[in-house]
């Protein structure tokens, strides 16, 4: 039986939390986006997980900024931020929207071994300078590129590079600077790590 929460899409977002140091991490993540409720599934070893069970807040980021959603995937991006308005946390400037949110319950999820549930309620929400643009292929090639680049030690090598060849050719056809760019970026994180 689904939760309510499960009731609705799993949209893939840029998480920001804040660590013991104050420093603002911007993760990749896909949650399951209701009205009211949000809960999503960070791997247990994720700075995430950790910032969240410390101050127990994020903001969750809607945005087709394909680059910056992949850089958030697989390396450390500091886009232009402000502070949120209802918790500790910080709203990045240029997205579609967002929503600030409260962790209520951390556990253990059967379905997802090595990681956490997290289920968090929406205590603000607001829509940010970039309009969305809609559907495309490219940018959701490249989403698909970088998760297999963020899996690329278990799927291997010449797997992630064979599929990463095949989404090329979506990028190649229907690509702006910004989907080419994040191709780009995923296809460097693998070359530098093969
Ligand atoms: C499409 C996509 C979806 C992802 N979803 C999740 C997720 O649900 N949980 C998770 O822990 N990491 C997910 N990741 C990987 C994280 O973005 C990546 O591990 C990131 O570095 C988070 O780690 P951090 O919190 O230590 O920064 C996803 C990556 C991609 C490309």
């Amino acid at each position: 039986m689904l939760s309510d929460a499960e009731q609705v899409p799993l949209i893939e977002t840029v998480v920001t939390t804040t660590g013991s140091d104050g420093v603002v991490n911007c993760a990749a993540m896909g949650v399951r986006w209701g009205e009211e409720e949000l809960a999503f599934w960070p791997f247990d070893a994720t700075r995430t997980l950790r910032n969240l069970r410390l101050h127990g807040e994020a903001v969750v980021h809607l945005t087709d900024d394909v680059l910056l959603f992949v850089q958030a995937a697989l390396g450390h991006p500091r886009p232009a931020m402000r502070p949120a308005t209802a918790i500790a946390g910080a709203v990045i400037e240029e997205v579609n929207a967002w929503r600030e949110v409260v962790v209520t319950q951390i556990d253990a999820d059967p379905d997802h071994p090595n990681r956490s549930r997290v289920r968090a309620r929406v205590v603000a929400a607001g829509t940010g300078t970039r309009p969305p643009l809609g559907l495309c292929r490219a940018r959701h090639a490249a989403v698909e590129a970088s998760i297999l680049a963020s899996r690329l030690k278990w799927l291997g090598a010449e797997h992630v590079q064979a599929e990463l060849a095949r989404l090329q050719e979506l990028v190649d056809k229907t690509a702006g600077p910004l989907e080419r760019a994040a191709m780009d970026y995923v296809r460097r994180h693998v070359a530098e790590r093969t």
